[in-house]
Parts: structure tokens; C-alpha cells; sequence
């Protein structure tokens, strides 16, 4: 239904999630055709919001961006930032954006120099954009500059792992390891095993694996998330893609991302909250190295129908 009220001598509708300006709705009926929980309706050709959606609105805004006259508001979110789509704006063409994704590369070398603020921000407003599972946007962002927290990280995952490698070893303590490491990390944990003899040895030399000496964005979530790793994957490959463009490079850190899951030291260095979990992490900085071309890539694995 939504409650008719007057503001300021204005003829409005609003429940606590939306409010439409009913003397500038022109009764298009967009709003209608494109809100996915078919929360608005016409009855007697007067506009109303279905009570279910005090609890069923996900606060999308398909009803603000569809809107030709812009009458409606939702009201938790600032409308100063909404951006009006204009002819003039250009998008990429398709062939730019397919370089754009054939070009980006895993960075595994990177420059001393630290990301700059503005870059950061930049990188975090293209992850901001991506969709979410039920429109959720949980996602938090923490984002570790400092070179000593991240040594820390680095030399905390090491000490974890080589633990770990101490309890796998020992037949006896299989079960601590299978209760230490959830099912879906236990592959990827044995490959840090597997090369973890090797690794220390670089790391012995000066080297860095866990996050090649970038900077770090670890993207993580309330572990009632609706669609937590699709979600945090997503703002991640948005990401990639915005790093790229301004010059800079990441690399995906399943590593880093299971050792933040598997030990809490790890976690507790970003004061990771208790009820988050984390669903990807990046290293970020300005790339050493130049590609001359794109890696080999096999033929999609396609069914048609
Ligand atoms: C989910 C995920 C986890 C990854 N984890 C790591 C990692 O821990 N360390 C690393 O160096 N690269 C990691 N990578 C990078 C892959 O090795 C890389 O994407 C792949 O070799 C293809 O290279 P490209 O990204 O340059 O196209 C990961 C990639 C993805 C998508």
C-alpha cells in the first residue's frame, strides 16, 4: 500500500524503504514492469507499493534507474551521487573491452613505490558497482598499506604453514589437520605443502609468495552473506579490470584467501570480525614486468542447445 502523505505540500508515497513523488509520476508504469519483486501497482489508476515490501524490497533502485521522470527515492541511500545516463557517455566498444580482459595479467613482480590514495579509492568504487547475490552489498573492503603489517601477514602465513606442514606429516594428527583445514581448502593447502621446501628457501633468499610484495585488498563479508564468494569474486574481477586501466596490476591470492580462513592469527592481523568470512583477497601494486602478449588459453568448453 504505502502511506499517502503531504510533503511539503507535495503529494507523496512512502513506506520506510521507498518514496514516489505522485505528482510528477506520469503512471508510465516502468516502475511496474521492472521491479523484480513486482512490489508496485496500479489500482484504479492510482500507484501503490505492495505491503510485502516493507520486508521484500531489496532496495535495487531498478525503480530510480528506470524512472523517466525521476520520482522516486530510496530513502537510505544518498541521491546525490546517482549518476544521470546522458547520450554523450561513451562506453567501450567490444573490442576494447575484450583487450581490456585479455590483457590484464596476474602481476607477480611490483614496483616499491606504494598505490596512491585516489588509486585505491578508484579501485574500490569499481568494486563497489559489481552485483551482488539478493542485492546485498555487504561486502567489506580492507585494504593493507603498511609495509610492516605486511610483512607481518606474510611471515604469519609462513610460521602457519610450516606448522600445518608439521601436522600433516604425522599420520597420527590427520584428524587435527581434516578439523584445521575446511574441505574446500584442504587442495589448495596441500599444494602450499607440496611447495612449501621450496618456498622457504626463496623466502630464505628474500622472496615473497603469499602476496608477491604487493599491497593487499582482502574482500570480505558477514558469513550471512547471500552469495558471499560469488559476490566478493565478482567487485574482485571488476577490480582486476579497473587496475589494468590505471597502469596498475594485481594478482588473485587463493592462498592468502584460505590462510585467512584457516588461521585465525592471520585473520586477527586485520582484526577480521568474528562473523566475516573472507572471499578473495589481491595483491596490488605497479607493475615490474610488461607482457608483449597474451598467454595461450585453451578453446572454450561450450554446449549448445
Ligand atoms: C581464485 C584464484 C586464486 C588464485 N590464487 C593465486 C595465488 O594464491 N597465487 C598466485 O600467484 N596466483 C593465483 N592465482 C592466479 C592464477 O594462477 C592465474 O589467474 C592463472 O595462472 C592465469 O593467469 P592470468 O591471471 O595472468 O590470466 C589465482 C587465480 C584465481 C582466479
Amino acid at each position: 500500500m504505502g502511506e499517502k502523505i503531504k510533503m511539503n505540500n507535495v503529494n507523496v508515497l512512502r513506506n520506510t524503504k521507498i518514496e514516489i513523488n505522485l505528482e510528477k509520476c506520469t503512471k508510465c508504469g516502468a516502475c511496474i514492469a521492472e521491479c523484480p519483486l513486482r512490489l508496485y501497482y496500479f489500482r484504479e489508476d492510482v500507484l501503490f507499493i505492495r505491503r510485502s515490501s516493507e520486508m521484500l524490497c531489496m532496495e535495487c533502485g531498478h525503480c530510480v534507474a528506470v524512472c523517466p521522470v525521476n520520482v522516486i527515492n530510496l530513502q537510505r541511500f544518498p541521491t546525490e551521487e546517482i549518476k544521470v545516463i546522458s547520450k554523450d557517455d561513451k562506453v567501450p566498444t567490444y573490442n576494447e573491452l575484450v583487450d581490456l580482459i585479455k590483457f590484464r595479467r596476474s602481476v607477480r613482480q611490483f614496483k616499491k613505490e606504494p598505490v596512491s590514495d585516489d588509486l585505491w579509492k578508484k579501485l574500490i568504487e569499481a568494486g563497489r558497482f559489481a552485483p551482488t547475490g539478493h542485492n546485498d552489498q555487504l561486502i567489506h573492503y580492507t585494504v593493507v598499506r603498511d609495509p610492516a603489517l605486511l610483512d607481518k601477514i606474510s611471515e604469519e602465513i609462513t610460521k602457519n604453514f610450516v606448522n600445518l606442514a608439521e601436522i600433516y606429516k604425522n599420520p597420527s594428527r590427520r584428524d587435527e589437520f581434516n578439523s584445521l583445514v575446511p574441505k574446500k581448502y584442504l587442495k589448495i593447502a596441500k599444494i602450499a605443502l607440496i611447495g612449501l621446501k621450496d618456498m622457504l628457501k626463496g623466502i630464505a633468499r628474500g622472496e615473497e609468495f603469499w602476496r608477491w610484495n604487493g599491497e593487499l585488498l582482502i574482500l570480505h563479508a558477514p558469513k550471512k552473506t547471500t552469495s558471499l564468494e560469488q559476490d566478493c569474486s565478482l567487485a574482485a574481477g571488476n577490480i582486476m579490470l579497473a587496475a589494468t586501466i590505471l597502469g596498475l596490476g594485481t594478482c588473485s591470492l587463493g592462498l592468502m584467501t584460505a590462510a585467512f580462513t584457516i588461521f585465525d592469527s592471520v585473520a586477527n592481523l586485520i582484526n577480521l570480525p568474528k562473523k566475516h568470512v573472507v572471499g578473495y583477497a589481491l595483491a596490488v601494486g605497479i607493475p615490474k614486468v610488461k607482457y608483449y602478449r597474451t598467454p595461450p588459453r585453451q578453446t572454450a568448453k561450450v554446449s549448445w542447445f
